[in-house]
This record gives C-alpha cells, sequence and structure tokens, in this order.
C-alpha cells in the first residue's frame, strides 16, 4: 500500500538533502547485520542508497529489518545523514550520505533469487533469460536500457527537426525479398492464404515516397527467419528512414549528422564527419572484408608481383589459374611459438585456406620460414620490401582464390589484432562502404540474387550492363561501418518501372512473377514516382557498441536465444487442434506421430 508519497529516488540523495526527511520506495539489494545496527542498501532504478536501522532511533522497525531479506520491496521513511568519515563509500554516488530511518514497510515479500541482482554476475545466460524480468533488475542491464530509450529520444528529435515524418507501416503484410526467410502468418478469414511478418518496411516506405511524404522515418519492428549470431535475432529493430530529391551525398551528410547528434547526446561523445568513404572493392582488397575494422592497421598486401617468378610452385599454380597470394605483417610478432603458428594454419581452414605460409623476420636479421628455400636472395628481399618488414615482424601468407584470401587474411588480420592488443577500446571508426556490387552469384540457386535488395538502383554507368553482363554491375548502395560492425545500411533506389523490370529479370523473375509479386510496386511507379533513397540502422547493434556490450541481447529487454526461442515464455509452443482447425492448417508432424501410433 503506497500511504506516502515518494519523495525522492535513492540515487539522487547526495549532501544537499542532510537533514531532510524523505520518502523512499524500492528494493533490498543487500541487508548487513552489524549487532546493534541494520545497513540495508536499498534499490531503485536511479542507484542505490544506505539505510540505518537503530534500534534506538527506529523502535519497532528495527524488528522489521531484522526481518527482511533481499529483494523485499520496502518503504523506507527517515532522515539524510552525513557518513561517518571512515564509512564514506567512494564506489557509489550516494556514498557521501546514508538514511536513518523512522520508519520500515515491508510492501512484498521475496523468494531468494536464483542469482544475485548485481553487476558483474558470472551466471549462464540461459538462466539470466527464464528470469529476465530480474535479470533487468540489476544496474548494468538498465542503464542499457536508459540509454536505448534515449537514442531513440535523440534519433526522434533529430529527424523531427529535418523535417521527417514518423509513419507507421503494416506488420501483417505481403513478403519483402531482404534475402532471408520470412516468419509466415496465417490468415483464419482466408483459408490456405498466409501474410509475411516484414523482414524490413521496404515496399511500404518507398510507396510512401509516391505518395509525396518526402521524408520518412520509422523505428521498426523486422522479423528474419535467419541462423542466429551474437549480432542477430529473429526480431530486431530498425531507425528505417526514406527520403525524396537526394543525392547519396546529402544522404550520407545528413546520416553523419544523426549519428554525430546522438553520440553527442547520449554520451558526451564527439564524432568527427565526415567520415571516411570506400569503395566496396578497395574495402575487399585492403582489408578482406565489407565492413573493415579501421581502428587499426596490418592491411592486406597483395605479393604477386614480389612472389612471381620464383621456385614455389604453390604460389605459381595458384595465381596462373586467376588465384592471388596476399600478406599481413603483424609487428614485433617474429618470435610467435611454433604451436600458435599450427594453429593459425586450423584458423585460416575454417574460411577455406588450403595453407599458410610465414617468414619469421628475426631480431638478429635471420629469416625463419618454411618457404625460404624457395626464394632467391632478390625474391626475399623483395617480399620484404613489399610487406614493409622490419627486424622483429612476422609476415603470414595465404595464396587462394580471391574471395578465400580475402576472408581468410579478413578473418586473420582481426585475430591477430586481438591477440596482439592492438584495438583502442575507446576509439570510434566510422566509416561508409559504397559502390556494392549489384549483384552475386547463388552457386546453390544458380542465379544471380540481389546484394543489397533488388529495388537499388544500379549506377547510371553501369545500366547497359544489366542485360549483358550483371555480374558487372555496381549499386548506388552504402552502408555505415562502425568499429568492424555494419550498423546500417541503404541505397538509391530505382524509380523507373523499365530498370525496375530489367533488374527483376536479371535475378531470373520472369514478366509474370514480377507483376504477381510487385505488381503493385511496378504500377506506383507509373505514377509519377519520385527520385529516392533511405538507410536503415540496425538500432540493436548500434546501442549495442554504444554499450560496449558484445552481443545485442544484452541491449533488448526480451530477446531470444540462439535457436530462435524464448526461455522465459516457452515460445514458440504448441497450439490446440481446436486452434489450428480454425486456421485450417493440419501437422505433418502430427499426422506422422498417429500414424507411428497406430
Ligand atoms: P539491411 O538488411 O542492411 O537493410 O538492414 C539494415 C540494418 O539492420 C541490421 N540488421 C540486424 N540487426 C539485428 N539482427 C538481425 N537479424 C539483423 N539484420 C539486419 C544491420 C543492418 O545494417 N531495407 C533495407 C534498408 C534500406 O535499404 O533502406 C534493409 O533492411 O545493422
Ligand atoms: P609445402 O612445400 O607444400 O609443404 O608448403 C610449404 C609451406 O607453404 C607450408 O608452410 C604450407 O603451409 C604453405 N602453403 C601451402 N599452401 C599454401 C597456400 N595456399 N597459401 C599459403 N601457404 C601455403
Amino acid at each position: 500500500m503506497i500511504n506516502e508519497k515518494r519523495s525522492h529516488h535513492c540515487g539522487e540523495l547526495g549532501k544537499s538533502n542532510v537533514g531532510e526527511q524523505v520518502v523512499l520506495y524500492g528494493w533490498v539489494a543487500k541487508r548487513r547485520d552489524h549487532g546493534g545496527l541494520i545497513f540495508i542498501d536499498m534499490r531503485d532504478r536511479s542507484g542505490i542508497v544506505q539505510v540505518v536501522a537503530d534500534p534506538d532511533a527506529t523502535g519497532s522497525s528495527f524488528k522489521t529489518a531484522e526481518d527482511i531479506r533481499n529483494e523485499f520491496v520496502i518503504c523506507v521513511i527517515g532522515k539524510v545523514r552525513m557518513r561517518d568519515k571512515d564509512t564514506v563509500n567512494e564506489n557509489i554516488p550516494t556514498g557521501m550520505v546514508e538514511v536513518v530511518a523512522a520508519t520500515i514497510d515491508v510492501l512484498n515479500k521475496a523468494k531468494t533469487p536464483p542469482f544475485y541482482i548485481h553487476d558483474d554476475i558470472d551466471t549462464d545466460e540461459n538462466l539470466r533469460l527464464k528470469y529476465r524480468y530480474l535479470d533487468l533488475r540489476r544496474p548494468e542491464m538498465q542503464r542499457n536500457l536508459v540509454l536505448r530509450h534515449k537514442v531513440t529520444k535523440l534519433m526522434r528529435d533529430y529527424l523531427d527537426k529535418k523535417g521527417f515524418l514518423e509513419i507507421e507501416t503494416p506488420m501483417l503484410t505481403k513478403s519483402t525479398p531482404e534475402g532471408a526467410r520470412d516468419y509466415l502468418v496465417p490468415s483464419r478469414v482466408n483459408p490456405g492464404k498466409f501474410y509475411a511478418l516484414p523482414q524490413s518496411p521496404q515496399i511500404f516506405k518507398q510507396l510512401l515516397m509516391v505518395s509525396g511524404m518526402e521524408r520518412y522515418f520509422q523505428i521498426a519492428r523486422c522479423f528474419r527467419d535467419e541462423d542466429l549470431r551474437s549480432d542477430r535475432q529473429p526480431e530486431f529493430t530498425q531507425l528505417d528512414m526514406e527520403m525524396s530529391f537526394m543525392s547519396v551525398d546529402e544522404i550520407l551528410e545528413l546520416m553523419e549528422g544523426l549519428i554525430a547528434y546522438i553520440f553527442k547526446g547520449a554520451l558526451g561523445k564527439d564524432v568527427k564527419t565526415p567520415f571516411k568513404r570506400i569503395t566496396w572493392y578497395e574495402a575487399m582488397d585492403r582489408y578482406g572484408s565489407d565492413k573493415p575494422d579501421l581502428r587499426f592497421d596490418m592491411e592486406l598486401i597483395n605479393m604477386v608481383e614480389a612472389v612471381k617468378g620464383s621456385e614455389f610452385k604453390v604460389f605459381n599454380t595458384i595465381i596462373e589459374n586467376g588465384g592471388t597470394v596476399k600478406a599481413i605483417n603483424v609487428k614485433g610478432y617474429a618470435t610467435i611459438p611454433r604451436r600458435e603458428l599450427d594453429g593459425l594454419v586450423e584458423f585460416v581452414g575454417i574460411y577455406g585456406a588450403k595453407g599458410l605460409a610465414w617468414i619469421q623476420y628475426m631480431d638478429d636479421g635471420t629469416i625463419k620460414s618454411p618457404i625460404a628455400k624457395f626464394f632467391s636472395d632478390e625474391h626475399m628481399k623483395k617480399i620484404l620490401k613489399a610487406t614493409a618488414a622490419e627486424k622483429g615482424n612476422l609476415l603470414l601468407f595465404v595464396a587462394d582464390k580471391p574471395m578465400v584470401v580475402a576472408q581468410s587474411m579478413g578473418a586473420l588480420r582481426i585475430e591477430m589484432a586481438k591477440r596482439r592488443n592492438l584495438i583502442n577500446k575507446n576509439e570510434l571508426a566510422f566509416l561508409w562502404v559504397v559502390d556494392f556490387p549489384m549483384f552475386e552469384y547463388d552457386e546453390e540457386e544458380k542465379r544471380y540474387v540481389a546484394v543489397h535488395h533488388p529495388f537499388t538502383s544500379p549506377r547510371d554507368e553501369d545500366l547497359p550492363l544489366l542485360t549483358t553482363d550483371p555480374g558487372k554491375v555496381y549499386a548506388k548502395a552504402y552502408d555505415m561501418v562502425l568499429n568492424g560492425t555494419e550498423i546500417g545500411g541503404g541505397s538509391i533506389r530505382i524509380h523507373r518501372q523499365d530498370v525496375q523490370k530489367q533488374v527483376f529479370s536479371a535475378i531470373g523473375l520472369s514478366d509474370e512473377q514480377a507483376q504477381e509479386k510487385f505488381g503493385f510496386m511496378m504500377n506506383a511507379f507509373e505514377y509519377g514516382a519520385p527520385p529516392h533513397g533511405g538507410l536503415a540502422f540496425g538500432l540493436d547493434r548500434l546501442i549495442m557498441i554504444m554499450a560496449e556490450r558484445d552481443s545485442i541481447r544484452d541491449v533488448i529487454a526480451f530477446p531470444k536465444t540462439q535457436s530462435a526461442a524464448c526461455i522465459m515464455t516457452q515460445a514458440p509452443n504448441e497450439v490446440d487442434e481446436k486452434q489450428l482447425r480454425e486456421l485450417h492448417i493440419r501437422l505433418s508432424l502430427l499426422a506422422k506421430k498417429e500414424k507411428a501410433n497406430k
């Protein structure tokens, strides 16, 4: 029962409140019995303050204090006083003061929680997810959600100032081809028919441009049935935007402004703009990744010229067959243990590399390398020059098909940076990766698929290639990358029906199929579609980096596990026969079981 109006929050009490009578509500974070005195760390969303129950001062309330346990919900009325010098706690903001309780009321009891409710717990994540409501009581989790709230508020403020309208688009919709599998929802009133949950609001936001909304945004939930990793969830949130009559340069500048605004507003950090821009090709060539981490150098060096004409058959054969050879220079690590080198061979193997070669350029000028014997002194000089090698450096080489070299060396670059502690955790390395290829060839489906999505505009100069050589077409697409994570992606869109048809045809959609799937959109383009483009940020990923966490699950209130399940509510779960019947659905799984039981 709430008899007294709350006067303060625990975490805001300080010197200026000394002498005041306060009414506090919150939870017992910890209770310590010191013989004659009982100390309670009292917690609410704002923080923790120490409450003292003294038998002389609190009378019968002292009895209550003796009985309370962790996580009881209490109301404390008392007076704020300075702590004794030797009991000041420098670790918490309220550490100078304490509240001497006059009364303590227990509003609710609590069972002993399955884990301690404080930061730095070492608890199995599944247990935290099962009791998520307790996990979210922990100060660090509360800070993450507060940060998330602040960031979305700042996003709304910035976009409102820039003339954007927040518009909701449907959740029950037709499938959008963003490349992942759809989550389907059966329709009861339309037997045999299904909605798809949106993979993104892509089509609707483009139609809003046709409607003349000019600038749209939405903090939109997206659903993708894909294999999960630490930075992916089956449902996640985008800050989704679309703009009419804007060039790539104008869009990127506006987005940089948005990012600078939220980092300043939420973290007080200055972000330097404009961001560096590199093309997709350059990113793959120099870093072996389309989302390079620029907090450290160690670029991939093309070694083809330096090793050409040597006695090393492996390299020669690979180069003759259209492959390539690249190296990285790991400074100061010539003394790498042999065991670690063997581990690195296995490491690049994960990415399909069939081997790894190394040169240890020792401090005394000697060279330790299993491949040195294949190279003349002249060749070795060229190799050391190309890699800018100095004494003490370790050179690592992979030779293979260009994509395998990029992926294995890109991953090795990051792995070595981690091992050598080269990553400055406080740095924010933003960049734009631009000019992505429009299509990539899907070996399984034996056809081209859109790298971004099929509404992305090819570069003007590449339009003629759409029908002749789709593999060579580049797109007006851009990704924003922060510290090696893709935090956002977007593009200028196709707004002409003829170009859209050519793109559909390039990805193997016949006119009829295109009409059946996206006819409504192609029709819309015939009624005066403005040139437009946009971008979507992965909100969860952005907040994860801002909160300095390694998993997006830590910045989502109720996330799913790696197997797309919610341990707390046990979703997904079986449903009643009756529900299924109403939806005109019969499970083949059930039919099989029944058969087996007969
Ligand atoms: P895209 O597919 O690149 O673009 O998604 C935009 C951003 O969303 C984030 N993201 C995810 N975050 C968590 N879990 C996931 N499963 C997940 N998938 C993507 C990423 C990514 O950069 N409609 C386009 C945008 C546009 O063209 O305007 C789109 O959805 O940070
Ligand atoms: P070999 O003479 O075949 O034993 O190879 C000599 C060295 O070259 C070994 O250290 C191999 O690991 C390395 N090597 C073999 N194939 C490759 C490759 N594709 N790229 C880089 N190094 C390789």
